[in-house]
């Protein structure tokens, strides 16, 4: 019996890898780690152990991993010193004998240029950490997640048009739920030990694309409008988000104008055996959810 242990299992990428979980192996196989314990009532319900830990108390996430084989690590927030959680999640591991992390980096393609801030420096500290460690690892690169066009976007697209910063780059976003189905996979089966993969959608869409989604599924014309970088922060501003929050998400709209997250490698796709949910898919959904 290898038991698997998954953080973050109060969040959405943690859960819904726990859920995925359930369907390959008995909940005995299986634990979850939360700062709040009352907050996976739903998980417990279904018989997965939760532990308590939070990333910042070393001490109580060697406890949390006795007799874990796997860990699933999910990356901690931004902007909140993510290396030192990152960093006590591993040496905590190596401390309680783990022998395999799965890791879920953001996607940086080799020789890129583009950073994300508190995003991509604190990941490939990670990777370093993860090789220099002695464990066993596995890198489950994220392209952006599909539930976050809406934030880029705004939440009056479909009145007003798609306005964000000139680009026409396009990114294989993929939804939460197929992304924590293929960490169960990996987690689940043996042989990704030391593998990488790059967990693309596909297709991969740009600003414009989404646009034309959005007429087609609205019926009437969405238009893509391209403007400077502070006439987006101003319009999310103008929505009620923080400035702070506002240049976070023009960063990310900057790496999909540049084709940061343009790749394919079919590694979603092979690991799900079958397609992944497409960007249109889950737009089509969303408004029409929101428009009923
Ligand atoms: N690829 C993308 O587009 C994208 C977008 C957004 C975020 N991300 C990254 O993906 C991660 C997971 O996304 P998500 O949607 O699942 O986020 P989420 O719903 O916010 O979940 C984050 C989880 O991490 C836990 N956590 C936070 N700080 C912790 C600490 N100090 N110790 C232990 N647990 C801690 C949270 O616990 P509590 O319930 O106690 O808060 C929660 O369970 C994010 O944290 C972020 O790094 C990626």
């Amino acid at each position: 019996m290898t038991k698997i242990l998954v953080t973050g299992a109060t969040g959405n990428i943690g859960r819904m890898t726990l859920k995925h979980l359930l369907k390959r192996r008995p909940a005995s196989d299986l634990a979850g780690l939360a700062r709040d314990p009352a907050k996976a009532a739903d998980l417990v319900a279904e018989g997965i152990e939760i532990r308590q830990g939070d990333y910042f108390d070393y001490d109580g996430l060697v406890r949390a991993f006795e007799g874990i084989e796997k860990v699933m690590l999910v990356s901690a927030t931004a902007f909140t010193d993510r290396n030192s959680q990152h960093q006590n999640v591993i040496s905590a591991a190596r401390q309680a004998s783990v022998k395999h992390i799965v890791y879920m980096p953001i996607i940086h393609e080799e020789g890129s240029a583009f950073t994300l801030p508190d995003i991509t420096g604190q990941d490939l500290f990670v990777e370093d950490q993860l090789k220099a460690s002695g464990l066993a690892f596995t890198l489950v690169r994220h392209p952006p997640f599909i539930e976050s066009l809406p934030f880029y976007i705004g939440s009056k697209a479909l009145e007003r048009g798609i306005h964000v910063p000139a680009g026409a780059g396009k990114a294989g976003f993929a939804s939460r739920s197929d992304l924590a189905e293929a960490h169960a996979v990996v987690l689940s089966e043996a042989g990704h030990e030391y593998k990488t993969y790059a967990l693309y959608g596909d297709p991969a869409v740009s600003f414009a694309d989404v646009a034309q989604i959005l007429s087609d599924t609205s019926g009437k014309p969405v238009p893509f409008v391209a403007g400077s970088d502070q006439d987006y922060i101003t319009h999310l501003m103008a929505e009620g988000l923080p400035e702070p929050v506002a240049r976070f998400a023009l960063g990310w709209v900057h790496g999909i104008n540049a084709g940061e997250w343009s790749g394919s490698t079919g590694d979603l796709e092979n690991l799900l055996g079958r397609k992944p949910m497409t960007t249109a898919e889950f737009l089509r959904a969303y408004y029409t959810a929101r428009q009923a």
